[in-house]
């Protein structure tokens, strides 16, 4: 079987993408090594600095991914600060935000970005995006971050209400893993 490092601490993230890898037989091994999260106006100028740190202490092929949840009604926030809004003010904190807003005013946007660093090549971008609504309830026990409130398009479900193989159909990191695995099989 062969495998592929995935730079990440989150256990979440790493679940999405061991799932959905081993439907084409790859091996994903977690290494938790950290790296310095900038503050960036792009989950690309993040994704891209973090992999610039890895491959200096790091020899083999690998990835990372940053995403983030943008909200259209709260001009795109949080965004690139998700995780640090997520730890400061968490779900409930964005649904109070959002109480105001009904119907299209609620929609909101997950972004994967991941880039892969494959041996003496220049890094690659793969890009997911997953539209939908936040949810007037937090709901749901999977998955972890904002799930219990996203809502994906044509679903009526939170992500946390499905298990991992069903988020990855819909959701913004299944989209970027597909590209990744394109590539890599290619
Ligand atoms: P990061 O990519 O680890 O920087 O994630 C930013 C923030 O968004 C963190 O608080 C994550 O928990 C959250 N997040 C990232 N991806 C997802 C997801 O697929 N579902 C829900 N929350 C997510």
């Amino acid at each position: 079987m062969k495998t592929l490092y995935f730079i990440t601490g989150n256990k979440g993230k790493l679940l999405e993408a061991k799932k959905r890898f081993s439907k084409i037989n790859f091996e994903i091994i977690q290494k938790d090594i950290g790296y310095p999260e900038i503050q960036a106006d792009s989950l690309e100028e993040v994704a891209l600095f973090g992999v610039n740190d890895i491959q200096k202490r790091f020899d083999k092929p690998f990835f990372l991914e940053d995403a983030g949840l943008f909200i259209d009604s709260l001009n795109g926030f949080p965004g690139v600060y998700s995780a640090y809004v997520f730890y400061k003010i968490g779900c409930s904190g964005i649904l109070k935000l959002m109480e105001k807003y009904e119907g299209n005013k609620r929609k909101a946007c997950f972004r994967s970005v991941i880039v892969y660093k494959g041996l003496n090549k220049d890094p690659e971008i793969f890009i997911g995006e997953s539209y939908g609504l936040i949810s007037k309830i937090s709901i749901g026990d999977y998955g972890f971050g904002y799930d219990p409130i996203f809502i994906p398009e044509n679903e009526k479900r939170t992500f946390a209400q499905m298990e991992t193989d069903e988020k990855n159909r819909f959701s913004h990191r299944g989209k970027s893993l597909n590209k990744l695995i394109n590539y890599i099989k290619n």
